[in-house]
């Protein structure tokens, strides 16, 4: 070991676990981005709150940046270690610490998987209701940073409303226990909200306190086809009035392309420029004659050109992957990823207003969207051409980027809706918070990390 604050972290923590390997390096100091070169310093493996504490005051001590890592699969580079900062990986605290029935909570440390806290809830016969794609690999505490959304916002909300309570070093190397799975606490500022969604800029969560409910009833799945833009919200009124919906999703006839050539099944033979996947309470007979009687009117409006129930859970299972095998579909494409939001009601005129922006200006883009229509919130994928260098595809893409945030401002939305800042969006932030928001952020972030030890270039 030849840098000498790292021998002098092991001075400290004799037993902690630490990777300087290349290829631990290359592996602990990316993200799904795969935009950054990773060069961190190191990889530190802590086991327990104790190492977790210590290794916050070294940074201080030594002025070196941390880059709090969970499952590594973000989107806006939050988790990228690209400047020789030390790497705190939270994977090896991933146990459940305590269930308890009474207050349906779920107490676990941060380096848990989304897919096991799954696990262990329905261990108990109950659900944590925040779920997306990415399940297996993400860790809960990477939920936290983020605040989360996924495919049942729609039904649950964002990750923030499953947060009882949270366990936290804050940058000054402080332990904060935060709310403590109270329901009602209402004595005065609320930290834990203002660490959700803070991305790792000014604490490291290292237990969190999740709330549990009742899984939801006997649901059914269905796959539509539709004709443009206006039919698609006309969908959603419908299907919003009329049925109990867990789930409302888009995608584009390009985004099925990519997802088809990657495996998935067609349900619906021939192009359509939309899909929607809904999933909805079907309790019983009368709730499908609802869903049957909604989907012929949407047919009669001429709002749905066809449609498909599955039969089974399997058949299920595969009009999910239609929209949730996209991202991988696409990952081979090197997309860049933009994830906005904008009010329900503005939906319409903002993705008719990009999508003639984006083909007068970049008609050689195959842009690709999908997403989370029901609650405003789109993935807006430019895939690579082949024939374009990678510095002038960026280059591009930040443009395109510009255009999305100047639109976005104009229309009240946000740059980021369930992604992060992280680096890839860090230009952007003006175009959703204001400047006297941003100055108290800042402000905010000097008081948790004095020394700005914890991510610094995220975010801000
Ligand atoms: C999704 O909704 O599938 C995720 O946010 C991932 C993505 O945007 O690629
Ligand atoms: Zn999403």
């Amino acid at each position: 070991m030849t840098d000498a604050r790292l021998a002098e972290l092991i001075g400290r923590l004799p037993n902690l676990r630490l990777l300087t390997e290349p290829g631990d390096l290359e592996h602990y100091g990316r993200d799904w981005t795969r935009r950054w070169t990773p060069a961190p310093l190191a990889i530190a493996l802590p086991a327990s709150i104790d190492e977790v504490q210590a290794i916050i005051r070294w940074a201080n001590a030594h002025h070196v940046a941390i880059v709090p890592s969970g499952g590594r699969t973000g989107l806006s580079g939050g988790a990228v270690a690209a400047q020789g900062e030390l790497v705190l990986s939270l994977e090896r605290m991933n146990r459940v610490m305590a269930f308890d029935a009474v207050d349906r909570t779920l107490t676990v440390q941060s380096g848990i998987t989304l897919q096991a806290v799954h696990d262990a809830s329905h261990a108990h016969g109950l659900i944590y209701p925040v779920d997306f794609a990415a399940r297996g690999s993400c860790s809960i505490g990477g939920n936290i940073a983020t605040n989360a959304g996924g495919i049942r916002v729609i039904r649950y909300g964002n990750t923030r409303e499953w947060i009882a309570g949270l366990k936290v070093i804050a940058g000054n190397g402080e332990l904060l226990e935060l709310n403590r799975g109270l329901i009602k606490n209402s004595s005065g500022y609320d930290l834990r909200q203002l660490m959700i969604g803070s991305e790792g800029t000014l604490g490291v969560v290292v237990e969190a306190t999740l709330r549990l409910t009742d899984p939801p009833p006997p649901s059914q799945v269905m796959l539509l086809a539709l004709p443009d833009m206006d039919a698609l919200m006309q969908v959603f009124a419908v299907f919003r009035e009329k049925l109990s919906l867990q789930a409302f999703e888009f995608f584009t006839d390009v985004a099925q392309r990519h997802v088809l050539a990657h495996g998935a099944q067609r349900a619906i033979d021939g192009d359509y420029p939309y899909y929607v996947v809904t999933e909805f309470d079907a309790i019983d007979e009368q709730a499908m004659e609802a869903a049957l009687a909604a989907f012929e009117h949407c047919v009669e409006q001429g709002w749905a050109s066809d449609g498909v129930i599955a039969q089974s859970e399997a058949q299920a299972a595969a009009l999910w992957r239609l929209r949730e095998g996209i991202t991988e579909s696409l990952a081979p494409h090197r997309p860049y990823k933009n994830d906005i939001s904008v009010r329900i009601a503005a939906v319409p005129a903002f993705l008719q207003e990009m999508q003639e922006l984006l083909a007068r200006e970049y008609p050689h883009f195959d842009v690709v969207w999908f997403g989370h229509i029901g609650d405003g919130n789109l993935h807006i994928n430019v895939l690579k051409p082949d024939a374009l260098a990678d510095a002038e595809f960026i280059s591009q893409c930040e443009h395109v980027t510009k255009l999305l945030a100047e639109t976005l401002h104009r229309h009240g939305g946000s740059i980021s809706a369930e992604h992060g800042i992280g680096l890839v969006k860090r230009a952007y932030l003006e175009s959703t918070r204001s400047a006297a928001e941003i100055a108290l952020m800042r402000g905010v972030r000097q008081v948790f990390d004095p020394n700005g030890v914890l991510n610094p270039g995220k975010l801000f």
